[in-house]
């Protein structure tokens, strides 16, 4: 389980997951956010097909990449904003 451990006093917003509408909290790390609304998957290996999710936090997994706007970004180096719209990428290498 992943939850946040103070209470946030920034203001929710709304963004898109795959198109789920989801309110998170604006500024917050996309990562935390996704794992916060119980997305802990957000693409898959292309070689096994396993899922992979956000795991180090810190930009160096690269299991959390998601699209957004056509380009692939690590969710853990992403902020969060109203009307962000991501995708999950299905297969991506994990050379
Ligand atoms: S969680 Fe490892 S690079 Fe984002």
């Amino acid at each position: 389980v992943f939850k946040r451990l103070e209470k946030s006093h920034s203001k929710e917003v709304t963004i898109s997951f795959d198109g789920d509408e989801v309110v998170v909290r604006e500024g917050d790390n996309l990562a935390v956010a996704l794992l916060l609304e119980k997305y802990g998957s957000v693409r898959s290996s292309k070689i096994s097909g396993e899922p992979r999710g956000p795991f180090c936090m810190m930009g160096a997994c690269y299991d959390c990449l998601v699209e957004i706007d056509g380009e692939t970004v690590q969710a853990c180096m992403t902020t969060v904003k109203h009307g962000l719209i991501v995708h999950r990428i299905p297969e991506v290498s994990d050379d």
